[in-house]
């Protein structure tokens, strides 16, 4: 399980051995792999909070940096993307950031199309076409990916002034924004 991968990159990146972090996930199994993998990466302190991003009570104004990563595809509705987006926003310190890596779908349909079929012969590559069809059957039934444009605008709707794009490929990217003090 590669629990706290963007954690640990972010860690590596900073070069800092002495941050403290909290992880959050539904999943315990998740949040224990995390929690060594990270507790291994800084002498700061690790605190591993089981929840659902939507009910959690975090902090106001406390986190430098909030990396989502691969899970805000699960949420749902636009009250959910509305309320955690808010509640992310919140969290953080002036001048902290939210960078989030996931799994998007498209505003345009011909470019979702395109994307998709991108992303399917990639499946199919690596895993058979009976793969690609068991990937693209779990996303229909349990998740709910949005575009990268639609999350930058509502970024911007719940606060964040300045938001950018680092990186996309097919159906994947990683974008984030910044709260000003
Ligand atoms: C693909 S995994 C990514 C795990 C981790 N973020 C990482 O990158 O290593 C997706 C995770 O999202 C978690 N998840 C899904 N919905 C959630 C929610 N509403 N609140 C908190 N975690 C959630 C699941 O439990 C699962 O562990």
């Amino acid at each position: 399980m590669r629990a706290g991968n963007n954690a640990l990159r972010l860690l590596q990146g900073l070069g800092d051995t002495d941050c403290d972090c909290d992880l959050l996930d539904l999943s315990a199994p998740m949040l224990e792999r995390a929690g060594q993998r990270v507790g291994a990466a800084t002498t700061g302190t690790v605190r591993t909070i089981q929840g659902d991003i939507r009910e959690v009570t975090l902090p106001d104004a406390s986190y430098d940096v909030v990396v989502a990563a691969a899970v805000l595809h699960h949420l749902r509705d636009d009250a959910d993307w509305e309320s955690v987006f808010t509640r992310l926003y919140r969290a953080l310190a002036p001048g902290g950031s939210l960078w989030i890596t996931d799994l998007v779908s498209h505003e345009v349909p011909g470019v979702h199309d395109l994307m998709w079929t991108r992303y399917g012969a990639y499946l199919s590559d690596l895993g058979g076409a009976a793969y690609r069809d068991r990937v693209f059957s779990y996303i229909d039934r349990e998740d709910t990916p949005r575009p990268v444009t639609w999350q930058l605008e509502l970024m911007r709707r719940v606060g964040f002034t300045d938001v950018d794009i680092l990186h996309k490929n097919s159906c994947f990217a990683a974008f984030g924004g910044v709260k000003h003090g």
